[in-house]
This record gives C-alpha cells, structure tokens and sequence, in this order.
C-alpha cells in the first residue's frame, strides 16, 4: 500500500469514528431532550395544578375577607343600636327625674295644684337678697346656676339682688289677692292667678338692683338688666316676659330657668320662652340641669 494508501485508510477510520461519535452523541443528547421535555411538561402541568390551587385559595381568602367584613358591618350596625339604646335609656332615666312641669307653659296656660311644691328647695344666701331678713327658696337644682350668674355679675362690678323667688301656691294666693284690693282686675296684668305663677316652680327668681329696689322703676334702664339680656342665658336664665307679650305686663326684672341648652338656642334665635311650641321645648327637659 502506499502513502496514500495509506492516509485514505486512516481518513475513513477517522471519518468512520466521528460518524459513530457522532450517532453516539445525537442519540444521548435526544435522549436527554426527550427527558427535559417531559420533566418540563410535568412540571408545566404541576405549575398549572399551583396556580389553580393559588387561584382558588385567593378566591378562598377574598371570600373570608368578605364575611368578616360583613361582619364587622353586622356588628358596628349592632353596636350603634346598642350605644343608641344605652342613650334612649338614659334620656328616660333622666326624663324620669326630671320633673316634666319644669319646662312647661304656665302664664295662663297650664296649671299647678296647690299640692305642687318642687322636690327640694333650698335657701338663696343672704348676701344675695335684697331684703336680708326674709328667707328665701329656690329649686335646690336651680340654685348652683343661679349662684354662678350672680357671681359672674359680681365680677363684672353688677350687684344682682333677688326679691322673690319660691313661692308656694298659697303665697301666690295671699299676694294675688292683696293685689286685688287695691287693683281690682288690673292686677291680672302683672299677677298670675295662684297655680299659674312660674315661681310656684322655684326656678324663677325677680332680680333688682340696690337702687332701683322694691319697684323696680327704670329696671331695663340699668346695667345690671344689659348685664342680663346679654348673660343670662349663659346660666341658663331667660326673661319670660318681654315687651308685648301676650301674657303679662313687661316684666324684666322676672327670669326663669329653663337649662342652659334651651336657653343659648333661644339667644342664637332671639326668641323667647313662649315664642316655642310645648312639644319643641319638652326636647331640652332631659338635659335642664347640665
Ligand atoms: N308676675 C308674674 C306674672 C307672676 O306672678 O308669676
Ligand atoms: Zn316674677
């Protein structure tokens, strides 16, 4: 054989080599393919079951989140029924002790018997008084708001002095008719008949000044009733009667309590006492003493 005999025999023995090597590796990376392809698919198909099952757990999760939100909606509804029972419950516990003839019209209009008497009174201080020698009674409730507006008034340099405040149906009796001897029917215009008197109440206080006095000649010329008209109110006083009414005669020396709520709404609508409806009014009753 000669050289290139020679060198064509070992050419095919390489050619033939690399073709088996090469059917060799085609088989194994096929093979391996084959393998990748299928791991993938389980896998695919694994993955596909997750995100299934994550789907549905979401579905899950949203689903909870919305009974407990409905609820949560359940129990404030519930809640608010409950705060608003407690509240409807102490409005009546208060309407309870609270007696309803406080905030009513009397002026010719409702009644109190002779058996009306508030449920305590008690003794407005001497340094208050006009006439320091006469007892005399107030609603026990009434009289820390009274204090408190005569003491305000101190502090502004206003002397304040009451001369009259209770007065039983029987008082009212004997002044009504003392009134009568000597006014004959006239006395209706600036006296109410016993049991129509707002001071059988014990909220309602007459108020002079040192100089003015007994009379009351020229009261709402004086500071001290400009001290009233704009404070009173704060103490929960109003004036019952003012100029034209249809009661009385103008009476500014004459102020009732009737709770500092109602009082500042009658301020802010410059309204009076009787401007109001019965059934309006009776709204503040529950809370006359805060
Ligand atoms: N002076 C008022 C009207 C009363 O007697 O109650
Ligand atoms: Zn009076």
């Amino acid at each position: 054989m000669g050289r290139t005999g020679i060198l064509l025999a070992v050419t095919g023995v390489l050619v033939l080599g690399a073709s088996v090597y090469g059917a060799y590796v085609y088989t194994t990376l096929s093979a391996d393919l084959s393998d990748s392809k299928q791991a993938l698919q389980e896998e695919t198909a694994q993955s596909g079951t997750l995100s299934k099952q994550l789907s549905e757990a979401k579905e899950y999760i949203a689903r909870l989140e919305e009974a407990l939100s409905n609820e949560r909606n359940k129990n404030s509804v519930f809640e608010n029924q409950i705060a608003k029972i407690s509240g409807t419950v102490g409005v009546l516990e208060k309407l309870a002790k609270t007696d309803p003839e406080l905030l009513a019209k009397y002026s010719k209009v409702f009644f109190l018997n002779e058996n009306y008497s508030p449920p305590a009174l008690s003794p407005i201080p001497e340094e208050y008084l006009y006439q320091k020698d006469r007892l005399l009674t107030l609603h026990a409730a009434v009289q820390p708001h009274l204090e408190e507006l005569l003491d305000a008034a101190k502090e502004d340099d206003i002397s304040l002095l009451i001369i009259s405040a209770y007065r039983s149906f029987g008082t009212q009796t004997a002044l009504k008719n003392s009134y009568r001897v000597t006014y004959g029917s006239g006395a209706n215009t600036f006296s109410a008949d016993q049991g129509y008197s707002e001071h059988q109440l014990g909220t309602t206080v007459d108020i002079t000044t040192p100089a003015v006095g007994a009379t009351f000649t020229g009261f709402d010329q004086t500071e001290a009733f400009k001290w009233l008209t704009e404070n009173a109110w704060r103490y929960g006083f109003v004036l019952s009667y003012p100029k034209g009414n249809a009661y009385y005669q103008y009476e500014p020396w004459h102020w009732r309590f009737v709770g500092k709520d109602l009082a500042r709404q009658l301020h802010r609508d410059e309204k009076y006492f009787y401007d109001l409806d019965q059934r309006e009014i009776d709204e503040y009753l529950a809370d006359i003493f805060d």
